[in-house]
């Protein structure tokens, strides 16, 4: 086999495997990347650690103090912000969260921020994290289609009639992964300041990482349909478009649900 051939075919093999995306501009030589990483702890890292008078004791930080440290930090930064454009600024500056770096572009939101309704869904996906808005690929055109059937729609202008979006995480986890429960710590902050901001009459919790960031619970198929709260207002589960898209013959039960949250706006429940 040529030089070329050979690469050609590890190639395939990795498509195969399902790396079938860069992620990256550039390769990452990851050898080099663990030896630096062994060497320099990360800024955030070095920030919770033992102050700089400490004696210099090679240690890892402590992954719990680390997480909780996340978490403060972020519900400074969110509470501080007084605005949408200033929560979007502080969630662009928020070191702690690694799904930053594997990620092309933050994914705030797409909508109206006067809209009555507002969608919480779980996290960017390939076309969102190119695009840098929320719901874009095709769960976002059966989502679209979804509204459009009770009248809402995310490009109307009009309170009464449009809807505004984002999502539990703001970055694509690599490879569409589950997200963490300590990713999801440091990132509900910002998502429940987001809330307040748009301060919405109703929220659409969209799939398992949604509720249990915003409820913290989990298990959509018991907890889809039925009404719960958070900061105060109503908050229906519903299932995510993306498991619809996988299981059709669950519609009629998303059917339901928008009826459910036709009959909330309508004041008939
Ligand atoms: N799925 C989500 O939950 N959010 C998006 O933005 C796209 C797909």
């Amino acid at each position: 086999m040529t030089e070329s051939q050979d690469a050609l075919a590890h190639l395939a093999w990795q498509v195969e495997l399902g790396a079938d995306e860069a992620i990256l501009d550039a390769p990452v030589n990851r050898f080099e990347a663990v030896e630096t990483a062994s060497r320099a702890p990360s800024a955030f890292a070095k920030a919770v650690e033992a102050p700089q008078s400490a004696p210099p004791v090679a240690r890892t930080p402590d992954k719990a103090a680390t997480a909780a440290a996340a978490v403060s930090h972020a519900q400074a930064l969110a509470a501080s912000a007084g605005s949408l454009q200033k929560l979007r600024d502080a969630l662009a500056g928020f070191e702690a969260c690694d799904l930053r770096h594997g990620a092309r572009n933050l994914v705030f939101s797409d909508g109206n921020p006067a809209a009555r309704v507002m969608i919480v869904g779980e996290a960017p996906g390939r076309d969102e994290d190119i695009q840098g808005k929320p719901f874009v690929g095709r769960a976002g055109q059966l989502l679209d289609a979804m509204l459009g059937a009770i009248g809402l729609s995310r490009t109307s202008e009009d309170a009464e009639t449009s809807v505004y979006i984002t999502n539990m995480l703001p970055w694509r986890p690599p490879q569409n992964r589950d997200p963490t429960p300590e990713e999801i710590a440091m990132l509900q902050p910002f998502v429940r300041r987001h809330v307040e901001l748009a301060d919405p009459e109703v929220l659409v919790l969209m799939g398992n990482w949604a509720c249990f960031g915003l409820l913290g619970k989990r298990g959509i198929t018991r907890l889809r349909g039925s009404w719960d709260e958070v900061l105060g207002r109503p908050a229906l589960p519903m299932f995510h478009p993306a498991f619809l898209l996988r299981q059709p013959s669950e519609k009629a039960k998303a059917w339901a649900d928008l009826l459910s949250l036709k009959a909330k706006l309508r004041g008939e429940t």
